[in-house]
């Protein structure tokens, strides 16, 4: 493995280096200049990053391990999309996450786990342990026939193991693609099925709160339609009893046992994938976004850095699930690949009451806290007393993800949480872009409560006015597109790159849409106001309209349905459905919840929608689109002006609607 101390360059990089061509050897020479301490700094970052974004990132990158550098530092071009970042080095990401790591820090705590019960014992896993166990892993999947290139699925609860399955893909190559626990039986086939997973790697169950969940049971009805799976690997966690399949059900402790703590890493392409992640858009199904190796690697890890100016010692706790992005990035990849120790908490922030996430930050001494407004504007409504037992008192920083932040929540996060004293931090970034993307830095940008600020080295965002003109100048709004590459954005969508091209770099000419519409004050700080696609946010989890609507019509009595998204005080945004029954239901309540039984069954619970009205039409134009801005604005309860409805098919659909809101 090379590292900075031992790597000579080779004469043919050297003989390669043409003008503009940034080698591993000449980066070398001038990194360490990666980690901003000052606003000064920022700046003088940013201005590099882009007026030589291809020297700014291969002084960056400098700083990891290599088996071989780069020939190219980036190629890009945005039309057909087509982006490649350090192409021609060849490196392994967990030997950056780990090996790296063992000289320097082989006895720290790189994952602590808690468990849902308070009662339970937590775990510690040292890098060194983390390796061994990395290794052990990769080895068992190995035995079992995973090989380079294959794709893992992972549907497990939040265990110290759920890493461990990561790494191990990555150790060896393979790509994985975790799911969100909570997703159904067919919701997990069907990303199961895009990805044509050969292997599963489940466990018996998983406890939430209260609740246990049997989720090898949910595996099991999910591998009845993927005929691509040839074995599942069980983790023995709730020891509930399970259904077993000879010949393709296996134990995770029984195959581990005897492995090899050794694993040599498996020698990747910079470009070659590191995982699939399903995350939901305007129209269909899931897609798959696909990041590569070695341009994630390094914007995870120098976001981490930056963003949360973590220290050594620090213990960093981000409360994501390891099947959303926020996990893959900010739990597993950046914090390691840093040498930081990162906190993972298996249960829910209300359980055994709404002081669980104050009652660990104390156990642990957390100084980095990072979680989604929706999780804090909860425990705001559970009240303070919950709050006031706990010190707080190791805590420097604060982050928040998924979803805007409103300024009460933000300012009782700052307060009661932080006492004052700590930096809030509003991370504003997508599956797609792999990493924090328009931030503040912790102890460095002045916050501004509902701002994510500032972006980050390297990202160039741009606001784009309805005629697709890039809109110049401070106090503006506009959608959110960034006009240049930066190493962790996705590089298509698995399986279909046309469909990543249409949906990301079509609407506007040579830039990135990331959906999004923002607000740009006078000093150049950026706000998210929200999804201007057909996309909503309920408690920071992306669902597509589409998606829900399509679970929806799936009940034998329902015709139609259209679904928008509305405010709500907890969530952020709520699901309003109006369904279509083919006759008027005599039992509304029964058929509502069948309704929501049918989303549970097709998508998983947080897809339920909150309100559902039963109508008798929906209002479409002529050309038979559904006008989604009158219903949204009946789902807003602002029925006093509902704009021109003279478009309409049948205009007087939309009083029967609103009447029968108003019910
Ligand atoms: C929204 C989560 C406002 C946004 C990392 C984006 C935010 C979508 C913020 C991506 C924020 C994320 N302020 N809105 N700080 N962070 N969003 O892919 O609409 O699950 O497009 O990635 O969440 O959600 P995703």
């Amino acid at each position: 493995m090379l590292s900075l101390h031992n790597f000579k360059p080779k004469i043919g990089n050297v003989t390669r280096n043409r003008a503009g061509i940034v080698t591993l050897k000449q980066a070398i020479k001038k990194r360490m200049n990666s980690r901003i301490r000052n606003l000064e700094e920022y700046h003088k970052a940013y201005q590099e990053s882009v007026s030589q974004p291809e020297k700014f990132w291969a002084e960056i990158a400098a700083e990891f391990s290599w088996k071989k550098p780069w020939d190219k530092v980036l190629e890009w071009n945005f039309r057909d999309f087509n982006v490649k970042w350090f192409d021609g080095a060849k490196l392994n990401i967990t030997e950056n996450c780990l090996d790296r790591h063992l000289e320097s820090r082989g006895d720290q705590v790189a994952i602590l786990w808690e468990s849902n019960n308070p009662e339970i014992h937590g775990r510690q896993l040292s890098y060194r342990q983390l390796h061994t166990e990395v290794c052990k892993a990769a080895n068992m999947l190995k035995n079992l026939g995973v090989k380079k290139g294959d794709r893992v699925c992972i549907y497990l609860p939040m265990v110290p193991e759920a890493a461990v399955a990561m790494l191990a893909c990555a150790r060896i190559g393979a790509i994985h693609s975790v799911v969100f626990a909570g997703f159904s039986a067919q919701s997990l086939a069907d990303r199961i099925h895009d990805a044509q997973c050969a292997y599963v790697i489940t466990a018996d169950g998983a406890f939430r709160g209260s609740k246990s969940i049997a989720l090898k049971e949910i595996v099991d009805e999910a591998l009845q339609q993927s005929p691509s799976v040839k074995k599942v690997l069980v983790l023995k966690h709730t020891a509930q009893p399970v259904h077993w399949q000879e010949g393709r059900d296996c134990w995770w402790h029984e195959e581990l046992e005897g492995c090899s703590e050794h694993c040599e890493a498996a020698t990747m392409d910079a470009e070659d994938m590191l995982f699939i992640l399903y995350t939901s858009g305007s129209t269909g199904k899931p897609k798959g976004v696909v990041h590569t190796t070695a341009g994630y690697m390094v914007w995870s890890a120098y976001t981490f850095r930056n963003v949360f100016q973590y220290e050594k010692g620090d213990v960093y706790w981000c409360t994501a699930d390891v099947g959303w992005i926020t996990g893959h990035s900010y739990i597993v990849y950046g914090p390691l690949l840093e040498g930081a120790t990162t906190l993972m908490f298996e249960g829910i922030p209300t359980w055994p009451d709404a002081g669980r996430f104050w009652q660990i930050i104390d156990k642990y001494k957390v100084n980095i806290f990072y979680t989604a407004p929706t999780a804090i504007r909860s425990l705001m409504a559970h009240g303070d007393a919950f709050v006031y037992p706990h010190s707080l008192a190791s805590l420097k920083t604060l982050g928040t993800v998924g979803e805007p932040i409103n300024e009460e929540a933000w300012q009782w996060y700052y307060d009661n949480i932080g006492k004052g004293k700590c930096w809030v931090v509003d991370t504003w970034w997508q599956t797609e872009t792999g990493g924090i993307m328009i931030s503040p830095l912790a102890h460095i940008t002045p916050a501004k409560p509902t701002y994510a600020t500032l972006p980050l080295p390297g990202i160039q965002p741009v606001l784009v006015n309805g005629q697709g003109e890039e809109i110049k100048g401070n106090n503006a709004e506009g959608n959110l597109c960034i006009k240049f590459p930066w190493p962790g954005m996705l590089r298509t969508t698995y399986g279909d790159h046309e469909r990543c091209r249409l949906n990301y770099f079509s609407t506007y000419e040579n830039r990135y849409f990331t959906g999004d519409g923002c607000r740009r004050d006078f000093e150049g700080n950026y706000r998210i106001i929200g999804r201007v696609d057909d996309v909503i946010n309920v408690s920071g989890h992306r669902m597509g309209t589409a998606e829900v609507e399509n679970a929806i019509n799936e009940h034998p009595h329902v015709i139609e349905s259209a679904v928008v998204g509305f405010p709500h005080p907890i969530k952020g945004q709520g699901i309003y459905a109006y369904v279509i029954c083919d006759h008027l239901p005599q039992q509304p309540e029964q058929r509502k919840k069948e309704i929501l039984e049918m989303v549970t069954k097709m998508i998983g619970a947080i897809a339920k929608p909150d309100k559902i009205q039963f109508v008798s039409g929906l209002p479409k134009t002529r050309s038979g689109k559904i006008m989604r801005r009158i219903l949204r604005k009946i789902a807003e309860g602002d029925t006093g002006n509902l704009g021109d409805t003279s478009t309409l098919l049948d205009p007087a659909i939309v009083e029967s609607i609103r009447d029968g809101a108003l019910q």
